[in-house]
């Protein structure tokens, strides 16, 4: 268990549903690319065998839940886009170190932050929707969210030491609250 350094104002999520079809854009994106992440540990790193069933489960859910938005999607007449950069995560990904292990153990810390960041806002987007069905949407889907966070961390504790983990994991808290102010407010998980 773990908590965030920055909490993101209501403000935020007030805009990011001024434009439901921007976000949901973005998140079907998020969403494809969490599973993609997941499947990228275990094409990484095929000899750590404890992390191969529970990326496959996870990279399972995360397609579950892009299907689950592209259907809506589909249903608006939206149409996906390419995909745009992620500032946030791309300021995350520049602080990884180097190294097979090192970079595995930053690589499943920085999966957690992420993954928490977008717990949070996927909660915040159900607190102001007031469209019943899109608001049973992301109530689902940050209650399944909300387990992934811990779920790296516990890969994390059958290759690295707790000190290790937990240094890496302060480390990354900063730098993430640092990154997630440096992305403007739109209507966009991050
Ligand atoms: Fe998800
Ligand atoms: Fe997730």
């Amino acid at each position: 268990m773990f908590s965030l350094r920055h909490k993101t104002p209501l403000a935020w999520a007030h805009n990011a549903i001024l434009d439901m079809d921007a976000l949901l854009l973005d998140h079907a994106a998020c969403e494809r690319k969490a599973a993609a992440m997941g499947m990228s540990f275990v094409v990484k790193y095929p000899d750590r065998l404890e992390i191969i069933d529970p990326l496959i489960h996870f990279a399972r859910e995360e397609l579950e839940h892009f299907q689950q938005v592209c259907r809506l999607l589909v249903r608006r007449g939206l149409v996906l886009d390419h995909d745009e950069p992620d500032r946030y995560v791309n300021l995350l990904h520049k602080k990884v170190r180097t190294g097979r292990d090192e970079r595995f153990l930053d690589r499943l810390v920085v999966a957690a932050v992420i993954e928490a960041r977008g717990t949070e806002r996927l909660g915040l987007v159900t607190d102001v929707l007031e469209d019943p069905e899109l608001k049973a949407l992301y109530r689902r889907l940050t209650r399944a969210e909300d387990r992934h966070k811990d779920l790296f961390l516990d890969l994390a504790t059958h290759y690295f030491e707790p000190a290790a983990i937990s240094d890496r994991l302060s480390y990354f808290l900063d730098e993430e609250a640092i990154a997630i102010q440096a992305v403007p407010f739109r209507s966009a998980i991050h």
